[in-house]
């Protein structure tokens, strides 16, 4: 049989970006070739994501576009692994017939008899999903995980800057929320398996390390009698020689302790960057999400992250149009980003997600004229204050982690490239300079700004000519 020639698409979030990363080092360790070019690949994974239908729908319609090729070569092989391989499990087949192999998250670490199974036809599709939410039931397959993660060669997602698995799983069923059906309960990572692993990122260059969890702030690891928090975590962490940036997400308001609001002052290499999702600024609203705080209790908790770091980049993701969100519950949460100021807003539509406390139990009664219309607005104003903040830092000087060429470079073509990088709140800087200082810290004077983007230049000692 052929050699294997995996492509993988990635969708999702970061634990997505991560999974593929695994993905691709466990197929490698087997003997398979990771192809950038689809067209070559007689494997094609996708790592998925069924956060909200938009998420689905553009998987189903590119893996759908497949089935002339799949025609022209049956031999082909297609995956459909991650969040919506176990959201589906094998009954995807009724919606997108091509699909060979069905993984679920738990389970990627078992992909190269996965594929090897479809490749020699014995079943149709290969199904391999996680088992019942119960954290015992994860242990074998987390161990299996856990080995090719702290294996792994430094990767992604951007030169010198590793993210690291500190929490799978999620227990808040957010009422909307199809991750703690789709990655199973809440599992710590013992902390010696994560300091293992960052000394080794590190040790390959990694110069950011980002640790990554749905709700990171409820980091409980064991390490023989005693269990660690985030804090202490943190402070470990923080002590590899030649780490540059420690940053960690999702913080959940509700796990906001002060321990951890004072490790966030103290320990210099953590970033002053803190995504605190918020989703509304209505109680009502936050109650029928069961998020477990009120918009006063989330403001009290920004308020004393600012007053023991005032110079913290605060930034929330926001669902508009939940079931049964008022005008009114809308201008509360509208209320609260114009108190909060943050430095980033991700905003969504509610989308009815099957499986979910909302999708059984409330109509999706607000019109998606008017889920349009909040979106925007919120983006409106969330723009303009970011535009706002943003001219603060002009004509500052600031240290920016490198991330490599920006995704407009090569439109003008200077003697350097145009990068992008990050400041350590993750504003995003553009710059002219040498490509060779991806993955590096750097500083900049900030020369101009909009909503989204400082735009700067390298200060002099980097550039001594001045550019
Ligand atoms: N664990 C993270 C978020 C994971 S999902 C946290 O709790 O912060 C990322 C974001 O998608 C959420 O913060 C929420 O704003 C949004 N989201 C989740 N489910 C959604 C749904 N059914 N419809 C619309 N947006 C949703
Ligand atoms: Fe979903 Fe809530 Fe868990 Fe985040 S904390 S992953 S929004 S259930
Ligand atoms: Fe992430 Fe989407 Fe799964 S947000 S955890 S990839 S459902």
């Amino acid at each position: 049989m052929e050699p294997v020639r995996v492509h993988i698409t990635t969708y999702g979030c970061q634990m997505n970006r991560l999974d593929a990363e695994l993905v691709a080092q466990r197929l490698r360790t087997s003997g398979a070739r990771v192809v950038d070019d689809s067209a070559g690949a007689n494997v094609l994974l996708f790592v998925t994501c069924s956060v909200r239908a938009h998420a689905e729908n553009r998987v189903f319609s590119n893996i759908g576009a497949l089935a002339a090729r799949k025609r022209r070569q049956p031999d082909l092989v297609i995956g459909l692994l991650g969040c919506m391989a176990q959201q589906y499990g094998g009954r995807i087949r009724s919606r997108v017939p091509l699909v060979d192999v069905v993984c679920a998250p738990g389970r990627l670490a078992e992909l190269p008899d996965l594929i090897e199974a479809a490749r020699t036809k014995q079943a149709s599709p290969v199904v391999a999903l996680d088992p019942p939410r119960d954290a015992d039931a994860f242990a074998a397959a987390d161990a299996a995980l856990d080995e090719v993660e702290t294996c792994r060669p430094l990767g992604g997602p951007s030169p010198g800057h590793a993210f690291v698995t500190v929490m799978r799983g999620c227990d808040n069923f957010c009422a909307y929320c199809v991750v703690p059906n789709v990655r199973g309960p809440e599992r710590s990572r013992p902390p010696g398996v994560v300091l293992e692993e960052v000394r080794r990122l590190v040790g390959q260059g990694a110069r950011q390390i980002t640790l990554l969890g749905q709700a990171v702030n409820k980091y409980a690891g064991r390490e023989g009698p005693r269990t660690w928090d985030l804090a202490d975590l943190i402070e470990k962490v923080a002590e590899t020689p030649n780490l540059a940036r420690l940053a960690f997400i999702t913080s959940h308001p509700r796990a906001m302790t002060e321990r951890l609001i004072r490790v966030f002052r103290d320990v210099p290499a953590v970033c002053p960057y803190l995504h605190m999702p918020a989703q509304s600024g209505s109680d009502a609203v936050l109650a029928r999400m069961n998020r477990g705080y009120t918009h006063r209790q989330y403001a009290d908790r920004v308020a004393m992250v600012r007053a023991s770091r005032p110079e913290v980049a605060v930034a929330s993701d926001f669902i508009v149009g939940f079931p049964g969100e008022t005008p009114r519950d809308f201008e509360a949460t509208m209320d609260l980003v114009r108190r909060m100021r943050f430095s980033q807003a991700f905003v969504f539509k509610y989308s009815p997600r099957p499986g979910t406390f909302a999708a059984e139990h409330y109509a999706d009664d607000v019109p998606m004229s008017e889920k349009r219309r909040r979106n925007q607005a919120l983006l409106d104003l969330v723009q303009e204050i970011c535009g706002e903040d943003n001219r603060r830092f002009v004509g500052r000087r600031m240290t920016v982690f490198v991330e490599g060429p920006s995704p407009r470079a090569g439109k003008d073509p200077g003697p350097f490239p145009q990068l992008r990088g990050r400041t350590p709140g993750n504003r995003i800087v553009v710059f002219d300079g040498p490509a060779g200082l991806a993955g590096t810290e750097v500083d900049v004077e900030v020369t101009d700004s909009s909503p989204l983007t400082l735009f700067a230049r390298l200060a002099e000692a980097v550039c001594p000519g001045g550019a």
